[in-house]
């Protein structure tokens, strides 16, 4: 069975409240529930923090043994060179996604440390991309 990290960083555990206009209605936890249904042969694991620290150990964790990353680092995005040093040290593919189209937005939102070292970049598709990053890491197997 295929096995694919998603992760998500801080602030997207508010996805649903968090500025509506911006990142949409739903929870992340709700949509999961459809991505699952998606990819009933894939064992997804879902994980999700606040804390910089504890998304580079749960990529040193699974980064080892599982197909692909889809990674939503949040602001860390754009701020982290461990976490994208974390990227680099394991052997899974990732692929970053962004719910919002970052490029549309404040310029600091332009720059991302993690795309050098993700095989693809998808953002501003909302929720979706997260389907299509599946989608791609799963076709590369
Ligand atoms: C985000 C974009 C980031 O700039 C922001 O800090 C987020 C969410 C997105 O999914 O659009 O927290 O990663």
């Amino acid at each position: 069975m295929k096995k694919i990290l998603i992760i998500n960083g801080p602030n997207l555990n508010l996805l649903g409240k968090r500025e509506p206009d911006i990142y949409g209605n739903r929870s992340f936890i709700d949509y999961l529930k459809t991505v699952e249904q998606q990819f009933p042969d894939v064992q997804l694991h879902y994980f999700q923090s606040n804390h910089e620290g504890e998304l580079i150990d749960k990529i040193h964790e699974l980064g080892f043994t599982i197909d692909g990353i889809v990674i939503n680092a949040g602001a860390y995005t754009h701020t982290s060179i461990a976490l994208a040093d974390a990227l680099s040290a394991v052997t899974a593919p990732a692929v970053e996604v962004h719910i919002s189209n970052v490029h549309a937005r404040e310029s600091y939102r332009h720059h991302s440390y993690l795309s050098a070292k993700c095989k693809g970049v998808i953002v501003g598709l909302g929720l979706m991309g997260y389907e299509l990053a599946i989608r791609y890491l799963l076709s590369q197997q």
